[in-house]
């Protein structure tokens, strides 16, 4: 039987805050280190307007994805993204990530699925997403969800010194 669990959470504990700051030393690459990776995740779980999904095998953490509404993010995100727009009824996927010996494994595609169907339940149809390009992953969602639009790639997302490209798409998914 398989030991991975998905949740849906909201609020926080220290342990839990570690485990994530752990996370994100190894699942992310240098370049994309989180500055404060503490605050970050602390503010995203701490607001209930936001879908936050964690991947556990046992008690170790091995994925976490954090969905804000788009108009709670994109006048910080203008600042990458200047055509980034107030949509109250879409979905902003901030974050996701895999611990490297996971991944290849659909774990990242379970986390997208947890996400669409608590978005669903939330009455939020609509999602975007900068999504890096050069990995594959944006080919990939590309793919995956059944109505999803390229709109724009941005050169040098977050200052990341790689492109992104910004997606929106409804929750539907081809594999579903
Ligand atoms: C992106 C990420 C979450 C994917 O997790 P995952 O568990 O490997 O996801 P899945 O196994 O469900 O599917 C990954 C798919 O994405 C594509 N993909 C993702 N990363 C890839 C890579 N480095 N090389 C090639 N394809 C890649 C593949 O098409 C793959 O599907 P396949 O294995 O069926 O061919 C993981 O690679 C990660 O944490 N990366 C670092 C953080 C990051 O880049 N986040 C995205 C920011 S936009």
């Amino acid at each position: 039987m398989s030991s991975i669990k998905i949740e849906i959470i909201t609020g926080y504990d220290e342990k839990l805050i570690a485990q994530l700051v752990e996370l994100q030393k190894k699942a992310l690459p240098p370049h994309m280190q989180i500055t404060e990776p503490a605050t970050y995740y602390k503010e995203g779980l701490q607001d209930r307007n936001n879908i936050n999904v964690i991947m556990r095998d046992r008690h170790k953490v091995i994925g976490y994805l954090l969905g804000i509404p788009q108009g709670n993010v994109y006048e910080e995100l203008r600042h990458w993204d200047p055509e980034m727009g107030d949509d109250p009824e879409r979905l902003y996927l901030d974050m996701i990530q895999v611990l490297p010996e996971e991944r290849r494994n659909k774990r990242g595609l379970a986390l997208i699925q947890t996400v669409c169907a608590e978005a669903e339940k939330r009455n939020l149809f609509k999602l975007s997403m900068h999504a890096r390009t050069n990995t594959g992953w944006s080919k990939y969602l590309q793919n995956l969800f059944a109505d999803i639009r390229f709109l724009r790639q941005i050169e040098n997302w977050y200052d990341f010194g790689e492109p992104c490209d910004y997606l929106e798409a409804t929750t539907s998914l081809n594999t579903t």
